[in-house]
């Protein structure tokens, strides 16, 4: 058993619901707090100096100065295995040129399946590992990895056996999701849905054979799978007992439905939802997943976090870190930008960014401090939670620990 304290506060996020809108003075704060663990779970909150008299074996870790701790992150949305880097894409941007002519000028996601394959297992796993690292140490316990930029068979094996390496070796808990339905790979010589079917046929039984992971992802939308042919690929990744979660409604509306339809964990992205994807959201228990790193990265609209929140849809605010529309990887400068655009409060982004990204993952055993749950907290150097939002990223965690331990 081992008592760590004292904080200044400590912000549980205990008591909120999964959905709906949420006020700042909802939020529980816990002054001069400590917090106690023990296998890895946190046993108790409260006053510090109340839980060292009550628990007078504990094993003491004390914190010097001043400091507010709350729930380890959790990036629900990353696509951080790749090769190569698209910094001409975005110059190219920057100069006005669209998504197509990047494309078949040699840039877009074709370029990054093309640098991607030619990596080693190895270097995948070295690269993607240290891209772990970099969102642990700035507070990300918990991080989703996509494969779908191997878009091959082997290659698509090849990503998420590294993926799973880093899941292995790498002290935040990552989760492995299957992305083959990217986009269709040019080299495939067959129609959309053949190449889905391809999938299906024959990479989904290596999945189950190896563990390599029990989530389909697929990218709904014109330019990449249809709304129909998506939906039969869906159909069999829930016959074969996958999770799903979906890139819907960046561009254009259709994959949201689809996610209410199959009982989706999410649906990522949504800068094109309109009021009826935004009602079909906040009846399901879809969790609606904001990408702002994509929105900055592309120079588009926002997803329309607030009218979700308010309709009482599940928001959870993802990176989507990748080397194409998100290359900052900055989960908390993009929520806290999310936020002054979107008017969230501060209890909505720290929501989004803690247990309701966890419920995008299917996760409810992390993401608030309360007795039973996973003992995965971070601190920073302040004494007012207020300042980690209003700080923009800036002020950075001094202390991580995942699984009542500290790593950082
Ligand atoms: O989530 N929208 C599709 N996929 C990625 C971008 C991939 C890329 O441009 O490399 C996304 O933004
Ligand atoms: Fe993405």
């Amino acid at each position: 058993m081992k008592l760590i304290g004292p904080f200044s506060q400590i912000i549980t996020l205990a008591g909120i619901a999964l959905k709906g809108a949420v006020k700042d003075e909802q939020l529980e704060i816990i002054n001069n707090a400590g917090i106690l663990t023990e296998n890895g779970k946190i046993l108790q909150t409260g006053n510090f100096e109340d839980l060292k008299k009550e628990f007078p074996n504990a094993h003491l870790e004390e914190i010097e100065g001043k400091n507010v701790l709350i729930p380890g992150f959790v990036d629900s949305h990353t696509h951080i295995c790749f090769g190569g880097k698209r910094s001409r894409d975005f110059a190219m941007r920057l100069n006005g040129k669209t998504y197509l002519e990047i494309a078949e000028s040699g840039g877009g996601i074709w370029s990054t399946v093309t640098n991607t394959r030619k990596e080693t297992q190895e270097n995948l796993y070295k690269s993607t590992f240290e891209n772990a690292q970099k969102l642990l140490e700035n507070g990300i316990t918990t991080i989703e990895i996509k494969s779908g930029y191997g878009l091959s068979i082997e290659d698509e094996l090849k990503m998420l056996r590294a993926i799973n390496q880093v899941k292995n070796n790498s002290k935040a808990e990552i989760v492995p999701t299957f992305l083959g339905a990217h986009m269709k790979p040019r080299d495939f010589d067959g129609s959309n849905s053949e190449y889905l079917e391809l999938l299906v046929n024959e990479v989904f039984p290596i999945l189950k054979e190896e563990n390599l992971t029990n989530r389909i992802d697929i990218f709904t939308e014109q330019s990449a799978f249809s709304v129909e042919d998506s939906r039969i690929y869906l159909q069999k990744a829930k016959e074969n007992g996958f999770e799903i979660t979906i890139h819907a409604d960046q561009f254009t509306p259709g994959g949201s439905h689809l996610a209410a339809e199959f009982g989706a964990l999410s649906a990522d992205h949504l800068e094109f939802s309109g009021e009826n994807e935004i009602k079909v959201l906040s009846q399901s228990d879809v969790v609606a997943t904001a990408l702002p790193g994509a929105s900055i990265g592309l120079g588009m609209q926002y997803t329309p976090a607030r009218k979700l929140l308010d309709a009482g849809a599940s928001l959870s605010i993802a990176s989507d870190w990748n080397p194409g529309s998100a290359p900052m990887g900055d989960l908390l400068t993009q929520a806290s930008i999310l936020a002054t655009f979107e008017k969230l409060s501060m209890a909505e982004v720290l929501s989004g960014i803690t247990f309701r990204a966890a419920k995008a993952l299917g996760f409810t055993d992390r993401g608030s401090l309360e007795i039973g749950k996973l003992a995965d907290f971070v601190s920073f150097p302040t004494d007012d939670f207020r300042d980690i939002i209003y700080y923009q990223g800036q002020l950075k965690p001094n202390g991580v620990w995942k699984k009542g331990t500290r790593i950082s």
